[in-house]
């Protein structure tokens, strides 16, 4: 009897974790176990670890983030193209969206990182799946590399760019505040869904706006779109459903 309560104890706890949604097992869940998802980590210098693509608790190559992994060279937008009101938009993309695209830049080996489980800590290569379309073979992204040309983001929604109305990186958003109103939401500025306190309030979800510095009222990053840790675990890591374009309907008042 008491080891049947005891299972049963074990059975309680294990429901719910199963239940969330994370990161583990997800297209994010580069890992060796993980063979569920096309991208994963093999070979000889597979890890069995999540986190270590990304982030590591020692030898790191920021203390920001404790960010992992290596940039690739891509960096932006063609100089000029995002203008709005005579106010020429940031072409250089920033660092929350930057993390974003040392992966997804596609000249960046995914397993590219400072620190690594298998090379006694040291800097290294972790291996990779070679699968067509998706991983070339040395490891970077195809598929769901963003970039068209090979060395711009052109063609992509903009991000590191002030939200209508707001201040972002120190630059003020070129739209001019008759516009905002009855053409974008209005900002959140006392958000509890948002590291940065800033967010458009889309139904029961957030999408969060960002910092960079100080007196920042709020920018578009890759982050306020997706959820990196698929905590909501939608459709392509979606903050709010692409359905009926429903997340680009919680910014853009169409
Ligand atoms: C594919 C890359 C990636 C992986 C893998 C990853 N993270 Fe993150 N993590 C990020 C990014 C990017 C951010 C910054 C938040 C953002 O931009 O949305 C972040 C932020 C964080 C933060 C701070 C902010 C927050 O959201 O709480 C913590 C803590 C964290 N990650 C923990 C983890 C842990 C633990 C794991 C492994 C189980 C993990 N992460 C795996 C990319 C990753
Ligand atoms: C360590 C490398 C890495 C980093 C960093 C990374 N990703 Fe990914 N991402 C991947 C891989 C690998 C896949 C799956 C690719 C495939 O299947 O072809 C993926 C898939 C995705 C997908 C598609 C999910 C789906 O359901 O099809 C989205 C969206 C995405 N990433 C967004 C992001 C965003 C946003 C960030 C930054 C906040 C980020 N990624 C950072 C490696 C990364
Ligand atoms: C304004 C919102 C928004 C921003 C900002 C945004 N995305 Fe997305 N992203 C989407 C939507 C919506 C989809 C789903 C597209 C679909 O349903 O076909 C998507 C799909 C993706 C996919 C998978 C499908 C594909 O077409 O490749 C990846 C990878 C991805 N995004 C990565 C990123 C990265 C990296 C950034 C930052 C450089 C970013 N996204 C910024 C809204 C956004
Ligand atoms: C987090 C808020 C947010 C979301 C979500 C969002 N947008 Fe935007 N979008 C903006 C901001 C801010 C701008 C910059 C203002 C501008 O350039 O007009 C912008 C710009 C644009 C532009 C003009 C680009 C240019 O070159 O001037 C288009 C078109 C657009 N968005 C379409 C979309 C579509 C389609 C979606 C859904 C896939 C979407 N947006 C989702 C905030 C958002």
């Amino acid at each position: 009897m008491k080891s049947l309560l005891k299972t049963l104890a074990v059975v309680a706890v294990a429901v719910p974790a199963v239940a969330f949604a994370a990161i583990t097992g997800s297209k994010h869940d580069l890992s060796s176990t993980n063979t569920g998802v096309a991208v994963h980590s093999t070979g000889a210098n597979a890890t069995d670890q999540i986190c270590i693509f990304c982030h590591a608790p020692h030898k790191a190559l920021s203390q920001s983030l404790i960010w992992n992994h290596r940039a690739g060279s891509v960096t932006g937008f063609t100089a000029g193209q995002y203008t709005v009101g005579g106010t020429t938009l940031p072409t250089t993309v920033q660092a929350p969206s930057m993390a974003c695209l040392n992966c997804h830049d596609g000249t960046v080996a995914l397993g590219d990182v400072n620190s690594t489980t298998v090379a006694n800590g040291g800097a290294g290569i972790i291996g990779v799946t070679t699968v067509a379309n998706h991983t070339n073979a040395t490891g970077m992204l195809i598929g769901y590399a963003l970039v068209g040309n090979g060395t711009s983001l052109n063609g992509n929604h903009p991000v590191s760019i002030p939200y209508a109305g707001a201040t972002y990186n120190g630059i003020p958003s070129g739209i001019s505040s008759g516009n905002v109103t009855g053409n974008y939401t209005a900002v959140n500025s006392s958000c509890t869904g948002s590291p940065s306190g800033i967010c458009i309030t889309a139904g029961a979800n957030t999408l969060p706006l960002f910092k960079v510095v100080g007196a920042d009222t709020g920018g578009v990053e890759c982050g306020s779109c997706h959820d990196v840790h698929n905590k909501l675990n939608n459709t392509y890591f979606l903050r709010v459903t692409a359905t009926g374009s429903a997340i680009c309907l919680a910014c853009h008042i169409k």
